[in-house]
């Protein structure tokens, strides 16, 4: 079996699978607690705090555990709208491909009276820091741009648009869920005032994550209740949980460089083999783009189908993202990169991860042309397409 979905998660690491179940024994007492148990917890939660921030530049104070990526950036936007509606802005700039836990929140915003512009991502799925800064008016009160997409892999110049956000001081937040732990960050360096991230992105567990928000931020609850957090979310914190996501980034900061040499190559391979397949093309920049991605479109064939029939060869692989598979609805990233409709349905993306071997791209390579040849052999698109009825895009 190869599995090449990381990102729509990874397993997790041993050291942090390991943290994980010993902590279950070892540290269950509530980190609010004054006596011993409690306070055993709650060392083990602020080690965690030094930890995760040192990995990104950050100071622990600045650290906020959540739920995952979707909770981190629910609260920083509405955060941002928030501070900014008190002082009369209420415009927002993203872009139109990220996440839906992006796309949704400023949906609802966009129905309480704010101003959204989504920014173009080009055909090659980069947004460029000039436009971020033309699109910056007197009333705009954030601007959120993810670090790297989920479905193209695509990286963004993160420290230049935090240039302009600065500059024209502006709140700069970034969805860096596909990011960290898999290409360098520092959130001095790279001018980031709030940042998103989740553990089950790096071989640490599901359901738990963190909100970078610079010194001075004063975040907005999503969950009221106790004082947990400094205040800023509610809830006996998952210490385990936790203590396990500190250990899968520590692994990954210390792993990055040499595990993204290997992934790149690897990621090369299977992107010069998948192009020999025609009518074929490759979904966003060919150099910057996370090691470990390859997104591509064939003409004339169903991406759920090709998944399913890979997966019948052993192959796990992604039409898009996990939360829209399953949909019938082509990926917004996809059209947001101006692919058409038809072509769109026929993508994947496989995300692979660090113990993959040329021998396995090789295999995926052989099989996705195997089935794609399949499809295309019943396919009433690809007969059209032959036939001259059609236009081939690709
Ligand atoms: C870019 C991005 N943002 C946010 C999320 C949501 O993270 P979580 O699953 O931890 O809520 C994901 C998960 O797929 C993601 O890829």
């Amino acid at each position: 079996m190869i599995y090449a979905d990381n990102a729509a998660t990874t397993k997790m690491s041993e050291a942090a699978l390991h943290t994980l179940i010993r902590l279950q024994e070892e540290a269950w007492g509530n980190p609010s607690s004054l006596y011993g148990h409690g306070q055993q917890a709650k060392e083990v939660l602020e080690k965690a705090r030094a930890d995760i921030a040192a990995v990104i530049g950050a100071q622990p104070r600045e650290i906020l555990f959540t739920s995952g990526g979707s909770e981190a950036d629910n609260q920083a936007i509405l955060t941002a709208a928030a501070l900014g509606k008190r002082k009369g802005k209420t415009h927002i700039i993203s872009t139109a491909f990220e996440h839906h836990a992006v796309l949704h929140t400023l949906e609802k915003l966009r129905k309480e009276g704010y101003d959204i512009t989504l920014l173009d991502v080009h055909e090659n799925g980069i947004v460029l820091p000039e436009e971020v800064e033309q699109a910056i008016r007197e009333d705009t009160c954030l601007v959120t741009i993810m670090a790297a997409n989920n479905e193209i892999g695509t990286i963004q110049p993160i420290r230049e648009i935090g240039a302009v956000c600065r500059k024209k001081g502006v709140l700069f937040h970034t969805d860096a869920v596909q990011a960290v732990g898999h290409i360098p960050l520092d959130v001095v360096k790279d001018n980031i005032d709030m940042l998103t991230a989740s553990a089950h992105k790096f071989h640490g567990p599901k359901g738990v994550g963190f909100l970078y928000a610079k010194k001075g931020i004063r975040l907005s609850n999503l969950i009221e209740g106790g004082a947990q957090e400094f205040g800023r979310r509610a809830g006996t914190e998952n210490v385990p949980g936790i203590a396990a996501m500190a250990e899968a980034l520590k692994e990954a900061a210390a792993g990055m460089e040499k595990n993204a040499e290997r992934l790149m190559a690897v990621r090369d391979r299977l992107i010069e083999g998948l192009s020999r397949i025609p009518h074929s093309a490759l979904n966003g920049d060919p150099v910057r783009r996370l090691p470990g991605n390859v997104n591509f479109c064939f003409e004339g064939i169903e991406g759920e189908s090709l998944l399913l029939l890979l997966d019948q060869k052993g192959i796990q692989a992604s039409s898009g993202s996990a939360c829209t598979s399953g949909s019938l609805d082509p990926s917004h990233v996809l059209l947001a990169i101006g692919r058409v409709h038809d072509v769109a349905h026929g993508s994947l993306r496989l995300s692979i991860g660090e113990d993959i071997t040329d021998e396995d791209a090789d295999e995926i390579v052989r099989s996705v042309g195997e089935v794609v040849a399949y499809l295309r052999s019943f396919s009433p698109i690809w007969r059209d397409l032959m036939e001259g009825k059609k236009e081939f895009i690709l």
